[in-house]
This record gives C-alpha cells, sequence and structure tokens, in this order.
C-alpha cells in the first residue's frame, strides 16, 4: 500500500487559496493514502469565535470535504485532512476521511490544545476505526500524540495505519511518534504544517517535519522544518498485525 503526506504552510482564513495549493501539490500523485495536515483549510492561529466560526464547515457536505471527495475520485486515493467543524453551534477541530467513493467519516480532536479550548469542544465520537482495502486505519489530531490512550485505544481496536494530522509547535513528537509507534507496533503518518502564523498579538510557529514511521520505530521517510513536500512510501500494512515481542512477550495480551 502506497502511503504518504502532504506538507505545506496554509494561508491563514483563506480556504480557496489552500484548497487549491493542496490540488496542485497532489496533481501527480500516485498513492493509496495521503494525510493533510490539521486545519489544512484554514490556517490555525485564530483569534476570535467570530473568525473561527466564519470558515468552519459541516462533515460532511461543506467546502473542503467534497473538496477531498473531488480529489480522492480523481486519483483514486483515500485521504484525510483537518477541518473547523460545525454542527449546529458547537465548533470541532475534526478531519474528514473521504475515499474515491465518497465521504467515510471523521473524527473529533480529543485532547485541545492552548487556546484551541476558547473555541472548540473537546471531541465526542471517540477513536473510530475505518477499513479501505483491508486495512484498519484510524484519525488523530496533532496533541492528541502527548496522550499514550489515544493511539493506544485505536491500536486496541486493530488500528494498523495511524492518520495523524498535525499543526506541530513544540518540537517532540518527531522523536516521540518512534515510541508510539513501537509500542504500539503500528503505523504512523504524520502530516505537519510549517511556517509562522501571526494574527493580532496571537502567533504561532510550525515544526514542519512531516514524517512516517513503521511498527519498528524506524523512520522511514521525512522531511524538512520548511518546505512544501509531498512524499509516498509503499509498506504492507500486514506488518503491523504482529505484536510479538517474543515467544513469551505480546504488546496487546500481557497489559
Ligand atoms: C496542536 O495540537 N495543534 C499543537
Amino acid at each position: 500500500m502506497k502511503i504518504g503526506y502532504v506538507q505545506f504552510n496554509p494561508n491563514l482564513l483563506k480556504i480557496e487559496e489552500n484548497l487549491k495549493r493542496v490540488e496542485s501539490l497532489l496533481k501527480n500523485i500516485d498513492a493509496d493514502l495521503i494525510v493533510l495536515p490539521e486545519l489544512f483549510n484554514t490556517g490555525y492561529t485564530f483569534k476570535s469565535m467570530n473568525e473561527v466560526k466564519n470558515v468552519s464547515e459541516k462533515i460532511p457536505g461543506g467546502r473542503t470535504t467534497q473538496f477531498l471527495i473531488g480529489i480522492a475520485k480523481k486519483h483514486n486515493i483515500f485521504i484525510s485532512g483537518g477541518i473547523s467543524e460545525i454542527d449546529g453551534d458547537d465548533l470541532y477541530n475534526s478531519s474528514a476521511f473521504v475515499g474515491p467513493n465518497g465521504y467515510i467519516g471523521k473524527y473529533r480532536k480529543v485532547h485541545l490544545y492552548y487556546k484551541e479550548k476558547l473555541f472548540f469542544k473537546r471531541g465526542n465520537l471517540g477513536y473510530p476505526i475505518y477499513e479501505i482495502k483491508g486495512v484498519k486505519v484510524g484519525m488523530l489530531i496533532c496533541f492528541d500524540w502527548i496522550f499514550p490512550e489515544a493511539m493506544r485505544s485505536l491500536a486496541l481496536n486493530g488500528a494498523q495505519i495511524i492518520l495523524h494530522s498535525t499543526n506541530l509547535v513544540l518540537p517532540f513528537y518527531q522523536m516521540a511518534s518512534r515510541v508510539r509507534a513501537l509500542e504500539n507496533r503500528v503505523f504512523i503518518i504524520i502530516s505537519n504544517r510549517y511556517g509562522k502564523e501571526i494574527n493580532g498579538i496571537e502567533k504561532n510557529s510550525f515544526t514542519g517535519g512531516s514524517q512516517i514511521v513503521d511498527p519498528a520505530g524506524i523512520v522511514l521517510i521525512s522531511s524538512p522544518k520548511i518546505g512544501d513536500e509531498v512524499k509516498v512510501i509503499d509498506i504492507n500494512p500486514d506488518n503491523a498485525k504482529n505484536k510479538d515481542i517474543n515467544e513469551f512477550n505480546n504488546l496487546m495480551e500481557d497489559i
């Protein structure tokens, strides 16, 4: 299975511009499964509730989910990416997952980072698992990484590949993801953004360094801290099914 990610620097509040950039970055894509960053269509550094509400969309049905479905059909790929979701009066920091046959499902970020708590509700969908081409996948969003239970929940439910959309501001996950992969024996696709965002008194600097880690904790491919990148690697998802450390120890049964 060819899995990959897009790394780029979304332009704050410029949805159409960001969709065009993703469309252009993926114009020659040859892959089965692609992950985009957290909030890839809107950027991250919001300064007011109104600002976030104005760029939030329904999942499914909204502009960006429809755009992703178009990309999935055109290139015959599965793709996930971060969207600010509106559901009634509530906003969620979500990821939509779609494929060549349309909408598949969504995940709502459980562990909100810093001032995200001013705008978004905590995710209330748990950690859903989806099956594509006989392979089980699950989504996480950025700061979820620091709570090991999040990825563990996905792994205990059979996830072989973790689709991890990020806007990382701390420098740790490029290292810590190797442990998460190893302790759960899963593949992790980290699609991170790069660049700086300034919005009034709010500012953030994102760490790039997107990467794919295998179930042995080995970084298979990675990107620099800055720069647009689309990277794909061919993996065998079955390698995530063997949870034996040796003939006496099993990562899922010994707990
Ligand atoms: C983060 O969760 N976007 C830092």
